[in-house]
């Protein structure tokens, strides 16, 4: 369709990153800066009974120590919201520093301003607190018998359970039964870049705050409500953000605790959160538990899927990653009930931590997958292909698009998945175990709710910036962004500047579930599609245009020339019409208007994941030797770009597997690994070779573009084709993640 769309272009960002000249949200330069930093409860429930802030307060170059006594009260607490309705979007409904009640650890009870940041980390050091401790709850086994349903979960976005069918008869009278209960850690995200804002009161009335967030619009209309000002009054820039994962999608307190700081001591007010503070200040991935129970016929045939969850929240919100979402969508299964059960704890509420609830709800169901083929003694392969639904089991309707079994063939010859002997233990390479595994990837396109705005500016040589809100956290969006408009107004990408970043730009909503860019993307495409065709317009209504009274669906514009379509000789450049015509530069806003919730098809994107690991006999050391990864995500925008995000999540799911885990101790109700030296990720040296690879399908459902988002779902199904292969590397049925070597000695 177009030379940029699909193309390889380089991050537009890459040259200024690579030489350092990013700004993140705690390098913009600001005069007369102050530095907060908060202090955090050090125990995990009960209330504060003394707190004594007067040494703190002597400290040197201390400008001011806030805590529930003289911080204010917040005006509203926005209702816990998803950020993909781009209206106010707090990570929980409980706004610390309101009261003396303790409601987890790590809970802001101060905040500390003055001259250095150094400085007012130590009088934190100062203040003395007193309190009195209640038991608390940090562990799921601590609280089983105090589980519940909720009504709804995630934000209210979903039902706290659903069924079709009759999944008791149904798995009373399957031929063959597999029951498995799966256990996952708790995960942070670790970005690299810790949460930070700087906020600035430029005059009584107006607030600038520079934030690391996934959306700009978010923080300005949850800023509004704890505030209690118009959104007109503020103002939140992201410049660039160094990584995310989920851990700023909603709008934690900080940035709200750095306006009222900022406010109280009259000067501009910078508030990095410390690494140890990432663990318990943007949310996580809950602890959790699934149970899944497949019911089949003998050949594999599944009849009937029970899925039930089993997780910790926080003592405000219903909050549950929606682990059951696409595992009820994965396979034709007529019986079918999924239901999540919630245990409040002591801890913040936890967040969308990357392919949230796929990533462990695709974990329990693949690898339950993966025992039914070995019961019923065929492929794993091969069982997923019998069980292929082309429809939306949930609602019976086609799918958009799929390519799923696509996928799965061509992942297999990628692989060489055919030449595989099934038995467990079947290969050996000297003391390493050979094993070889594999699961379908699902992730569902989410779509905005809000209409997605985007303005499109073309000056009189030939150039433009296209403007929207969104903001750039490494997943290469502004470059994408480039590429669309360049193709919509047909002109070559160095003429075009993406500017985002700002809830001053066009509104569009938080880049989450995997749709910033195809939100984004599509209101891009309709403000430069818009715009070119506002001058093909103009052109042929103009006496002196070689294109006077052509029809201008015969006019198409290549290098920013308009010409007709049968005779590219006959024609003029956008910049010769505008200087002709006396006019400096031409504006269209374009509004992308998010299809209905029922389109009258099932929305899913569609993948499979293969990887080869290798055991060893003695020690239990699991190094994964070879992943690989077959996606059909719609549209890709840049290759480059979209290769990364796809590798990158596979590459997530390998620590997911075998690495990623925060620890609780519930003594203290702290996590006892907050740190990257405690808390391991996947780093080069675990990297395997991992071969990532696209099916085309086309979606005229989704969006303009026919995008369905690479963000997560390279995550999804990676762990548990690891799983699988460890299983099959070494007999040995994995449950537990992370799968540590302990579990194989
Ligand atoms: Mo993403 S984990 O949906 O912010």
């Amino acid at each position: 369709m177009s030379p940029a769309i699909g193309g390889t272009l380089n991050r537009v960002d890459g040259r200024f990153k690579v030489r350092g000249e990013s700004r993140y949200s705690a390098e913009v330069p600001v005069t007369n800066l102050a530095h907060a930093v908060i202090v955090n409860a050090k125990i995990a429930s009960g209330r504060i009974t003394a707190i004594d802030t007067s040494e703190a307060e002597r400290a040197e170059g201390v400008l001011a120590v806030l805590t529930h006594l003289n911080l204010g009260r917040v005006a509203t607490v926005p209702r816990l919201l998803p950020s993909l309705a781009g209206l106010a979007a707090p990570g929980q409904t409980f706004f610390p520093m309101q009261d003396d009640l303790v409601h987890y650890g790590g809970q802001p009870v101060a905040v500390v301003v003055a001259d250095t940041i150094e400085r007012a980390d130590h009088a934190g050091t100062l203040i003395r607190i007193e309190y009195e401790t209640t038991p608390a709850t940090t562990l799921l086994d601590q609280a089983r018998d105090r589980a519940y349903v909720p009504e709804r979960i995630f934000g209210g976005l979903l039902p706290g359970h659903s069924s079709r069918g009759d999944v008791a008869k149904a798995l009373a009278e399957a031929e063959v039964c597999v029951d498995a209960t799966y256990r996952f850690a708790p995960n942070h995200h670790n970005p690299i870049e810790p949460s930070a804002s700087t906020a600035v009161w430029e005059d009584v009335d107006r607030l600038t705050v520079y934030d690391s967030t996934q959306g700009p619009n978010a923080v300005q209309f949850t800023l509004a409500e704890l505030l209690g000002r118009p959104p007109i009054s503020i103002r939140v820039v992201s410049h660039a953000v160094g990584g995310s994962f989920g851990s700023k999608a909603m709008v934690w307190h900080h940035p709200a605790l750095a306006a009222l700081a900022a406010r109280h001591v009259g000067r501009p007010v910078r508030l990095v959160l410390s690494r140890e503070q990432m663990f318990t200040s943007c949310g996580h991935r809950e602890e959790q538990e699934q149970q899944i129970t497949l019911g089949a016929r003998a050949d594999g045939r599944i009849t009937a899927l029970r899925h039930h969850k089993l997780s910790l929240t926080s003592p405000f919100d219903d909050w549950a990653e929606p682990s059951l979402q696409s595992p009820s969508v994965a396979y034709t299964s007529p019986h079918y009930e999924g239901v999540y059960h919630l245990v409040r704890g002591n801890t913040i509420t936890p967040t969308f931590t990357r392919a949230p609830g796929e990533a462990t709800g695709m974990f329990a169901l693949e690898c339950a997958m993966d025992e039914l083929a070995e019961r019923i003694g065929i492929d794993p392969l091969e069982l997923r292909l019998r069980n292929y639904s082309a429809t939306d089991p949930e609602s019976g309707k086609p799918w958009s698009s799929s390519g799923l079994t696509e996928c799965y063939q061509r992942a297999a010859e990628l692989f060489g998945w055919r030449d595989r002997d099934p038995r467990p233990r079947s290969r050996r390479d000297g003391q390493w175990l050979i094993g070889s595994g594999m699961a379908s990837a699902l992730y569902p396109v989410t779509q905005p709710v809000n209409p997605q705005r985007s303005r499109a500016r073309l000056y009189n040589d030939g150039t433009a910036v296209i403007e929207a809100g969104v903001s750039e956290f490494g997943t290469g969006v502004f470059t994408a962004m480039t590429q669309v408009a360049a193709d919509g107004l047909g002109i070559p990408v160095e003429r075009v500047r993406f500017v985002g970043g700002s809830s001053d730009l066009p509104n569009v909503t938080a880049a989450v579930g995997s749709a910033g860019t195809s939100a984004v993307g599509s209101a891009v495409h309709l403000a430069a599609t818009q715009l070119r065709d506002e001058l093909i317009r103009r052109a042929v209504a103009d006496d002196h245009s070689p294109l006077r009274d052509a029809d201008p669906a015969n006019v198409e514009v290549h290098d920013g020339k308009m010409v007709l379509r049968d005779r590219p000789d006959v024609g003029e450049t956008y910049a010769d019409l505008m200087h002709r015509t006396f006019v400096p530069d031409v504006e269209v806003l374009g509004t992308w208007n998010p299809p209905p919730q029922d389109v009258g098809y099932g929305v899913h994107t569609f993948g499979a994941q293969l990887a080869e690991v290798a055991v060893d006999a003695d020690l239990g050391v699991v190094r994964v030797r070879r992943m690989v990864g077959v996606f059909a995500p719609g549209r890709v925008l840049n290759r480059k770009t979209a290769h990364s995000q796809l590798m990158g999540g596979m590459l997530w799911g390998l620590g997911q597997a075998l690495l990623e885990a925060t620890r609780m101790d519930p003594r203290l109700g702290r996590w006892a690994n907050a740190s990257l030296g405690d808390y391991l990720v996947p780093v080069n040296a675990d990297a395997p070779d991992v071969v990532v690879d696209t099916i085309e399908v086309h979606d005229e459902v989704v969006n303009p573009l026919g995008m369905k988002g690479v963000g997560e779902i390279g995550v999804v199904g990676a762990a548990a084709a690891i799983a699988n292969a460890v299983y099959h590397a070494t007999g040995r049925r994995q449950y537990e993640l992370p799968i540590t070597l302990e579990k194989l000695l």
